[in-house]
């Protein structure tokens, strides 16, 4: 394992344990962290506690769920030899932070938090007028603050958590100094430039529309998936010229494909030069294009899947030492060491 640089600015950031991967997790945020890895000191988790705050009435899938991300993870180029891979319930310090931060965080701020009061009333299926789902921001803040990360690269959607992880840790420092400084940095997020990726339906891709297109597809499932994917509603017959800035297969080709077939598809498809099912095969061949080196490295994990869980087991082991370490400090700032004291001698400054 190569030594990891303190120098580096440290990156965290964590996704539920939902199962297999689509196109969208790619784009929107995956692609993002590979990148990463070379400039940035990473620490990448499956946030399997958080999977529960919505999940918590069945929780039958959640360790074979947060295996397939981790395998969607290394099919997709996360390095085990770069950046600490692990699973959140594995390091059970997260839970302790939690606990102590949710003594300081005042409900206002929770109940304020833009997801909350959406989610609730959009799934309806599920009772999330729970204690837990109200504190999912605050597991997501000492999820990041253990860490003490520099950065946070999350899409649009998490911005207003990563904000809220300032207050708290701004709150605790008030509160709470170690020897007269600050436990814990402000972490910033890094807002992913997410290119919007339309599913089949060209509603925004996502497993509870049943409209993506998984990294595990294979090549023909590639090819099905597309030709039933919805196109420019401009273009009823063959003839009829289309526009491809309002069709969705128009934007997957701006994602995945070359500046040549762009060009390729922007004249044949305005001039209905093209048809709709060349065009789509060519959208299917930059797919695949993307998707196959991944089943490939994928295939090493899949023969012998002890290896995905080994790599899952030593970054917990690392997590938990710069966890507990934290956690430490956290105690120490509080006047709650583990260390004996006499009674009496209540602890001046440090
Ligand atoms: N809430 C995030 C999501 O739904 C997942 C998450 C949990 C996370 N803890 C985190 C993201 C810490 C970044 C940092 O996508
Ligand atoms: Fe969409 Fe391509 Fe058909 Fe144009 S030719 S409408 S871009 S699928």
């Amino acid at each position: 394992m190569t030594p990891i640089h303190s120098q580096r600015k440290r990156v965290l950031s964590g996704m539920r344990s939902t199962g297999k991967l689509h196109l969208g997790n790619y784009v929107g945020a995956l692609q993002n962290w590979v990148g990463m890895q070379d400039q940035y000191e990473c620490y990448f988790f499956i946030a399997d506690w958080h999977a529960l705050t919505t999940d918590y009435a069945d929780t039958s899938q959640v360790k074979q769920n947060s295996v397939e991300v981790c395998l969607d993870w290394l099919a997709a180029g996360l390095d085990p030899e770069r950046s600490v891979i692990f699973i959140q319930s594995h390091v059970p310090q997260h839970a302790e932070l939690h606990l102590l931060l949710s003594m300081i965080t005042p409900l206002g701020w929770l109940e304020r938090v833009p997801t909350y009061k959406e989610q609730r009333e959009n799934i309806a299926e599920k009772d999330l007028g729970t204690y837990g789902f109200l504190g999912y921001p605050v597991l997501q803040s000492a999820d990041i603050l253990i860490y003490k990360g520099d950065f946070v690269p999350v899409g649009e959607d998490q911005v207003a958590h990563v904000e809220l992880t300032r207050e708290i840790a701004r709150r605790f420092n008030q509160f709470y100094k170690l020897r007269s400084k600050e436990v814990f940095p402000e972490p910033q997020a890094l807002k992913t430039k997410a290119a919007k990726l339309p599913g089949t339906d060209g509603r925004k891709m996502s497993k509870s529309y049943g409209n993506t297109i998984l990294l595990t597809d294979a090549e023909p499932v590639v090819r099905q998936k597309l030709k039933t994917m919805v196109t420019d509603p401009a273009r009823v017959r063959r003839t009829d010229p289309g526009n491809p800035d309002v069709c969705p297969v128009g934007d997957l080709h701006k994602i995945f494909s070359d500046t040549e077939t762009n060009a390729k598809v922007d004249v044949g498809c305005r001039s209905a030069g093209i048809g709709c099912i060349e065009c789509k095969s060519w959208a299917a061949d930059s797919l695949v294009r993307i998707l196959s080196p991944m089943q490939e490295r994928r295939k090493k994990y899949e023969q012998n899947p002890r290896l995905a869980w080994d790599i899952l087991e030593a970054g917990s082991e690392r997590a938990r030492k710069v966890a507990s370490a934290t956690m430490n400090e956290v105690r120490d700032a509080m006047k709650m060491s583990l260390e004996f004291e006499a009674p009496g001698s209540a602890q001046g400054a440090k």
